[in-house]
């Protein structure tokens, strides 16, 4: 197990309220890979610039099957992922912090699943359809999943359906970037602990930014620096299934916690 810093330690003993934000890092140890890195979706040799490519709201316009391929493959992929520690850890500590918040930017679903309530899902969710004609939500059928199937419609209306997700070039839904706010900047929680993400969006780096300043506690969780480093006051590398027991253990009100 790691130690944590003797400051840190000290700061999560006084902590009362915790958002949460994660990124691909925290889906790895459940199986599924990262976007950048050593086998990241968007590194694959064999695709090249093509996957960034096909997840481009323009080639949705211009061309859906080919985003609706790629979001299936991605989709195959979450439907099948198990939730791993991460997802299990931050669902216990939740049942037991009720306010905690939870934003992810993962599309996989998989905090929900392992039983976090109210995650805000930035990004959206692969795993969910969206009504082009109607506005209705849907889970993606599961026929929609086999190698073959033809693209799925709106079972309200009958309708041509998008994945629920922000493509490229797409701007933020509104909604959870309200509820970010909301949660960071007017709660201003006593800890902001970014988990697993590259950090590359400013509305990533905002939070754990606006809490140093206030000074709050604030962690980043990466085996590796990102452009959230020098935002937050604590950078702890490695994994966050190390990490993430170590920190919610020093936090009185989550101690001997179970996944
Ligand atoms: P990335 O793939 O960009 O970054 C994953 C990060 O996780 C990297 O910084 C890794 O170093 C780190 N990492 C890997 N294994 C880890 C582990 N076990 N524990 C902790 N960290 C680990 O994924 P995101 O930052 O989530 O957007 O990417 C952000 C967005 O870019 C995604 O939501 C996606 C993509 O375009 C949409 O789908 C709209």
């Amino acid at each position: 197990m790691p130690t944590l810093p003797p400051a840190l330690a000290a700061a999560l003993a006084g902590v009362r309220s915790v958002a949460v934000i994660t990124g691909a890092g925290v889906s790895k140890a459940a199986g599924l890979p990262t976007y950048r890195g050593e086998g990241g979706v968007y590194e694959d040799p064999r695709e090249g610039d093509r996957t960034i490519e096909d997840l481009t709201g323009a080639t949705f316009r211009r061309e859906p099957d080919r985003t609706w391929d790629r979001i299936l493959r991605l989709a195959r992929g979450a439907a099948a992922a198990r939730p791993g520690p991460v997802h299990h850890l931050l669902a216990a500590a939740a049942r037991r912090m009720p306010g905690l918040f939870l934003l992810t930017q993962n599309v996989d679903g998989l905090h929900g699943r392992a039983g976090s309530p109210d995650v805000v899902e930035i990004h959206g969710n692969v795993l969910r359809i969206r009504c082009l004609r109607c506005g209705h939500g849907a889970p993606l059928p599961a026929q929609a999943l086999a190698v073959g199937a033809s693209r799925p419609s709106c079972p309200a209306c009958g309708g041509p359906v998008r994945p629920d997700v922000v493509l490229f070039e797409e701007p933020l839904p509104r909604e959870p970037l309200l509820r970010l706010q909301a949660a960071l900047v007017e709660q201003s929680p006593d800890l902001v602990l970014l988990l697993g993400t590259s950090a590359l969006f400013p509305y990533i780096v905002a939070p754990a930014r606006h809490a140093t300043l206030r000074g709050k506690a604030s962690v980043e969780v990466n085996p590796d620096p990102t452009p959230a480093t020098p935002a937050v006051r604590h950078a702890l590398r490695g994994t966050a299934e190390a990490w993430l027991p170590v920190l919610l253990e020093a936090v009185p009100a989550l101690q001997g916690l179970r996944a």
